[in-house]
């Protein structure tokens, strides 16, 4: 999978893709990931992205000609998938958006900024909208991390245990069970024995209803999904 990045702040992303999973699932050749940074399109001698906006108010908005070139380069060079733009109106981030795009061979994440973008680049050019949460960031970038590293562990061969994704929460619309290791018993608190039996089909029993318990208690929306 391939997925460009389109930021005014290309350094907000570095980090979290440099490490752990997805730094994992570039290295085995899984993913690509590429930064454009907005400025290297602006307009004039100054490499303006944004304007104050029409009608008055508030905050800059970022034109639509800048990330037009730099969308139109990427497609002049490959068809793409998906065009996504981060956003706190955009449809919330879950699960099953996840494993969809996973399946996805190249996609471009545009991070707005500032009072967010024209909205024709909105009518123009994105074709998804996401948002990871009910409430505002400074910034696309940090939802686009959220999405790069819940999609990138998705990918068939990055987790080293294969089946460890489908024991995720959300998969199948579940909580995940609870886990346990080393010591079995901490401060009076003991690890279930059920887990201590090695009887794989009643381990597998208790995990799958203590994963709905998990859910009725916490997430009851979830169940009737
Ligand atoms: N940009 C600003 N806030 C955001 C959010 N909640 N989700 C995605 N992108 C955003």
């Amino acid at each position: 999978m391939r997925i460009d990045i389109i930021t005014a702040v290309p350094e907000l992303l570095k980090s979290p893709f440099e490490n752990s999973m997805v730094k994992r699932a570039q290295e085995k050749g899984f993913l690509e990931i590429y930064l454009h940074n907005l400025h290297d399109y602006g307009k004039g001698n100054y490499n303006q992205i944004d304007d104050t906006q029409y009608g008055g108010g508030a905050g800059m908005v970022m034109m639509i000609e800048p990330i037009d070139k730099c969308i139109s380069q990427l497609q002049s060079e490959r068809k793409y998938d998906e065009i996504i733009y981060m956003t706190p109106d955009g449809e919330t981030l879950n699960q099953k958006t996840c494993n969809s795009l996973s399946l996805k061979e190249n996609i471009i994440i545009l991070c707005g900024h500032y009072k967010g973008v024209d909205q024709r680049v909105r009518d123009l050019l994105v074709t998804k909208e996401i948002s990871i949460g009910d409430y505002v960031l400074s910034g696309g970038e940090l939802g686009t991390c959220v999405l790069v590293d819940a999609v990138a562990r998705l990918l068939p061969g990055v987790l080293s245990d294969e089946t460890s994704a489908l024991y995720d929460s959300f998969q199948d619309n579940l909580l995940a069970p609870p886990v346990y290791t080393r010591p079995e018993e901490y401060k009076g608190l003991k690890v279930p024995d059920v887990l201590l039996s090695g009887h794989t089909q009643k381990i597998e029993e208790w995990r799958q209803e203590m994963a709905f318990k998990h859910t009725e208690e916490r997430r009851p929306d979830l169940l009737n999904d």
